[in-house]
């Protein structure tokens, strides 16, 4: 996170004596990254935040990719994932994935347990619903359209609050996740360039401790690079009553990025939201169409020969679109070494077009993605095939 918080008590100075109303003293924790030569939260426990009881080794779900081989366009129908009940963390099917980001789809209607990734930043997008995300740094309210992004060990939950399941799509990184470094100045403040800026991201406002009742022996679920381990906790983790830092969990809502739109076609790297090592994730929203008299809305077709791209529609009139069977829900995948573009027919057709009102979420990365069991499960095998013959619909109208 670029810049500075503090919230609920901490003392004057750090690393100072601080003390509990019966007089013992906080427990610090200071949880930086890069080796502590990059941001940090300096956090205060009531408990020691150290004190496991139990390790238990956890069998994750299958995480095996198979090759996109032969190379084919896809297209993923996330909607026939639904399932009868799972939560945000244990729920997640994995669509895609490559050394460098797993991509999942999850359906949830239920707490998820404590859990923390270990091995990297995770930017959960909130196709639907609502949710509560808890974590050591306090509460996260989150909705349709919000990105979250919860920095690396961040000790949280996810629960659902809505009457509807909440649909996410969650991107664990192997690195850490945050704004795109050109939008920054050097010391880390949005530049008046950037399409969103401070007053866009959403931070927890309060710490978040437990009632004492409740302070107990507490399981977490810890993601590491070698596996899924179970701790026992001798106190519930969430006994923070306050930190201050740059290092946080944060929400920021599709709705909020201001689009940069221009006489002629721009490409996609003005759609850019995020980066995190090997990937991009870049945000289409509605926005008015190139105002060049001669310009074509429609995008040229385009070889973006260094990644695939991976494009989450998730609002809009898609179902207005012939012959590809684009809908709400989908994602499609264009990788490496296909060229790809709209379909016959709709270059012509959107000549005149003043504005469009998708949303869809792009992620493309810098090394090819297999293909998990989900994909498999809900692919529309015909896809590869759409851009052939007399077919005017367009699956491809945000992508630059
Ligand atoms: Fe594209």
């Amino acid at each position: 996170m670029p810049f500075y918080r503090a919230v609920g008590e901490i003392p004057r100075k750090r690393h100072t004596q601080f003390r509990q109303p019966d007089g013992s003293l906080y427990a610090e924790e200071l949880m930086g990254v890069e080796g502590f030569s990059s941001d940090s939260a300096l956090l205060y426990h009531r408990h020691l935040p150290t004190a496991i009881v139990e390790a238990v080794a956890v069998d994750e779900p299958s995480t095996q990719l198979a090759p996109n081989h032969p190379l084919k366009p896809r297209h993923l129908k996330t909607h026939k994932l639904d399932v009868a009940s799972a939560d945000v963390v244990t729920g997640r099917q994995l669509l895609l994935g490559n050394d460098d980001v797993r991509i999942s789809y999850c359906v949830a209607d239920s707490p998820s347990p404590l859990y923390r990734n270990a091995a990297g930043d995770e930017l959960v997008y909130v196709e639907e619903g609502a949710a509560r995300v808890e974590t050591v740094f306090g509460t996260l309210q989150v909705g349709a359209g919000d990105y979250v992004v919860l920095p690396t060990s961040t000790t949280h939950r996810w629960v659902p609050t809505g009457d509807e399941p909440v649909r996410v799509l969650a991107i664990e990184a192997r690195g850490h996740v945050g704004p795109p470094k050109r939008y920054l100045s050097v010391k880390g403040q949005f530049l008046e360039h950037a399409p969103y800026c401070e007053r866009d991201l959403r931070a927890p406002d309060g710490p978040l401790v437990v009632d004492e009742a409740h302070d107990e022996q507490t399981k977490v679920l810890v993601r590491h690079r070698s596996g899924c381990t179970q701790y026992t906790y001798a106190h519930h983790p969430f006994d923070v009553v306050g930190w201050d830092g740059c290092l946080y969990p944060y929400a920021f809502s599709i709705h909020d990025f201001e689009p940069i739109t221009g006489r002629l076609h721009q490409p996609p790297p003005v759609h850019q939201t995020f980066e995190g090592p090997g990937f991009v994730v870049c945000s289409f929203v509605p926005r008015l169409f190139d105002y060049h008299p001669q310009s074509i809305p429609a995008p040229y077709n385009h070889a973006n020969v260094d990644s695939d791209e991976v494009l989450f529609y998730v609002g809009g009139d898609f179902m207005s679109r012939k012959g590809a069977g684009i809908e709400l829900g989908s994602i499609s995948l264009h990788p490496s070494g296909f060229i790809h573009g709209p379909q016959p027919g709709s270059v012509e057709a959107s000549i005149g077009k003043e504005r469009t009102d998708e949303y869809a979420v792009m992620v493309d990365t810098f090394r090819p993605l297999g293909l998990g069991d989900a994909a498999l499960a809900c692919e529309d095998t015909g896809y590869a095939w759409t851009w052939v013959g007399g077919s005017t619909h367009s699956n491809d109208s945000t992508s630059g």
